[in-house]
């Protein structure tokens, strides 16, 4: 029998260590989406049960008991549905308050007086943003609710990417239920805001983790009043959305997997919805691709298309969805020879390519086959119909560079971006 004094201790465990500040090789990538998503036809009846359960799980376990409305457009305040929305909403015993209505891309002077009255209402714990509408409303209400409760400054200016004091949010926003009726910008699924600047003329972010809304509920039976013309460039925006990121320098498995499902039927179904808006299995594939491209962007990054858009944007007063269009085929020619397996890819899923193609004769059909869908939408490729003309390109190339363009597939300079943009003249 063994002395259990006499026994050796025993031998330390030997750990490898980790090593803190050296990147790992390999398969790395990070994923952000909203908790919580309903998606379905009619689907916006469950709006009030949305609200108190968002409102229920915020930090402060308050109960809700007010909903102030962002609204995207007078049309859309006009209709039956988005009544019935804010009906239900009372019937359920919440206080509506709603926030102006913007029939425009979000200015700096918009946020600021949405963040004003939701101060002046003493708007916090228990109360929700709900933001109806295209783009434009979400961005608004998204910037609004997160500015609004912060303790530094209430001017949305000083949170903005390259414009002004370059503070960044401290405190979580108020939470925010995004119903978006366009099917395009995929906003409802991002951690940025986009808002516009008058003078100097700008497209700038706000950009936090805390921007993804809280919330989504999706119900594709809303874009039926949506016009034709707003339809198209909204699902333009969505497709090319799927195809940036999916190219982009930061893409990643995930929301490659997400755009490969989503956007076959995306690409069948926009020509269907814009000859007839009511058409359910078009309008569900688009809300459905419009929500996925947002989760694509947020996670991926996009590419030149958005860069140009957004200056194109800002400088000459194009509409998001329509400048993301007309400039997708630039964006495909100038990444073809960087990315051609993965354009070809792309050729294959929307039919534009045989099975077996060869890489290099299927990327170049991608583009043939995005100038014939824009042929189809009647949406014009060249900047002229903007009324760009050559002594814009300067500032033009100049106002592209920004965080879209950095997830171009290759890095484009200024110089050869405004080479690029003659060649779209
Ligand atoms: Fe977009």
């Amino acid at each position: 029998m063994s002395d259990s004094r006499s026994q050796r201790a025993p031998e330390p465990t030997k750990t490898k260590t980790l090593s803190m500040t050296r990147p790992i090789p390999g398969l790395q990538y990070d994923w952000t989406a909203p908790a919580l998503v309903h998606f379905g036809w009619g689907r916006r009846i469950e709006l009030a049960k949305t609200v108190r359960t968002i409102s229920g799980a915020n930090s402060s376990g308050a109960p809700a008991n007010r909903a102030f409305i962002q609204g995207g457009s007078r049309t859309l305040a006009a209709t039956t549905a988005y009544a019935d929305l804010l009906r239900s909403l009372r019937d359920d015993g919440l206080q509506v308050v709603e926030l102006p209505v913007q029939s425009r891309e979000p200015l700096v002077e918009d946020v600021d007086a949405a963040v004003m009255l939701l101060r002046t209402a003493g708007a916090g714990p228990g109360d929700v943003v709900v933001a109806i509408g295209g783009g434009s409303a979400i961005d608004l209400a998204k910037a609004a609710a997160a500015v609004s409760v912060q303790p530094h400054s209430q001017n949305i200016g000083d949170y903005l990417e390259g414009v002004g004091r370059g503070l960044t949010l401290q405190v979580r926003p108020l939470p925010v239920v995004a119903l978006p009726t366009t099917g395009g910008t995929g906003t409802e699924a991002t951690r940025n805001a986009v808002i516009t600047g008058v003078r100097p003329a700008f497209k700038k972010s706000l950009r936090s983790i805390l921007l993804v809304p809280s919330a989504v509920l999706i119900d594709p039976e809303l874009g039926v009043t949506v016009p034709a013309n707003v339809t198209a460039w909204s699902g333009m925006d969505a497709i090319t959305q799927l195809i940036e990121s999916f190219v982009s320098c930061r893409r990643s498995p995930l929301p490659q997997a997400l755009a490969r499902e989503a956007l076959p039927a995306a690409w069948n179904s926009l020509p269907v919805v814009v000859r007839n808006g009511s058409n359910r299995p078009a309008r569900e594939a688009l809300a459905h691709a419009a929500f996925v491209s947002g989760l694509c962007l947020a996670n991926s990054g996009l590419g030149l298309a958005h860069g140009v858009a957004a200056a194109l944007g800002s400088q000459h007063g194009v509409p998001h969805g329509l400048a993301c269009a007309a400039l997708l085929p630039l964006s495909i020619r100038a990444n073809l020879s960087a990315v051609r397996p993965l354009y070809a890819e792309l050729a294959l899923l929307v039919g534009a390519a045989p099975p077996e193609s060869d890489p290099d004769l299927a990327a170049p059909l991608l583009l043939d086959a995005v100038y014939n869908l824009l042929a189809e939408l009647e949406i014009p490729s060249r900047l002229a119909a903007f009324g760009v003309k050559r002594e814009h390109l300067d500032a033009l190339a100049e106002g592209s560079q920004g965080n879209s363009l950095n997830g171009n597939p290759r890095p484009i300079g200024t110089e050869e971006l405004r080479r690029l943009l003659e060649t779209a003249l």
